[in-house]
């Protein structure tokens, strides 16, 4: 485990391509962790990737906790539930790990590249030298998001390894 003091992420309201206003925010653990959870609990498992997210509660609230230890999450807020997760996981290299699940009501409307746009930035100003992620190559959606903020696939077998260089 890499311990890092995390800046602070400034809320931003976006608008998604069906013209709702969204707010990105800091996702705080004691205050939010009730409503990430019902995301997952009510996120259909069509959407998952690479076995992600896990399937029973008591599986996402382990997984939940470990990420709220180890990372640092943003989430997308519409009337008090939680319809967007990323969260980055620094490594040894000063480099993060990152994953990004949108609940199924608002995939495919511009809130997941918004997202993105704001954590590349956000880990830009904290230091780190790039964004590694870890998609299926069959998740077309995902792939033309990442390669369209400038991700490259770095190992291309079952899995497809992506990097954005931020140095
Ligand atoms: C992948 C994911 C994060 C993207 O977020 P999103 O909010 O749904 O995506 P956006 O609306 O911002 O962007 C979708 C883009 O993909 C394009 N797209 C949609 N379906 C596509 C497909 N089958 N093939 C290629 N491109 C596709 C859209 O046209 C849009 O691109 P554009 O803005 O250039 O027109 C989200 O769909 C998701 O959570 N998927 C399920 C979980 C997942 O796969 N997470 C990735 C971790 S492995």
């Amino acid at each position: 485990m890499v311990t890092i003091l995390f800046p602070t992420f400034k809320d931003v309201i976006v608008r998604d391509k069906a013209g709702e206003e969204i707010i990105v925010r800091q996702y705080y653990h004691e205050k939010d962790r009730e409503k990430l959870i019902e995301m997952y609990v009510n996120y259909n498992p069509n959407y998952s990737c690479l076995g992600l997210p896990p399937m029973t509660r008591t599986a996402i609230e382990n997984w939940i906790d470990y990420l709220s230890k180890n990372g640092f999450s943003i989430i997308a807020e519409k009337d008090e539930k939680v319809v967007g997760h990323l969260v980055i996981v620094p490594d040894e290299k000063n480099r993060v790990d990152l994953m990004i699940f949108i609940h199924q009501d608002y995939q495919n409307r511009g809130l997941g590249q918004e997202m993105m746009k704001l954590i590349i930035e956000y880990c830009k100003k904290a230091g780190f030298d790039g964004i590694m992620l870890v998609t299926e190559r069959t998740n077309a959606r995902a792939i033309h998001v990442y390669k369209k903020l400038g991700f490259e696939i770095v190992a291309p077998y079952y899995e497809f390894d992506m990097y954005l260089q931020l140095k």
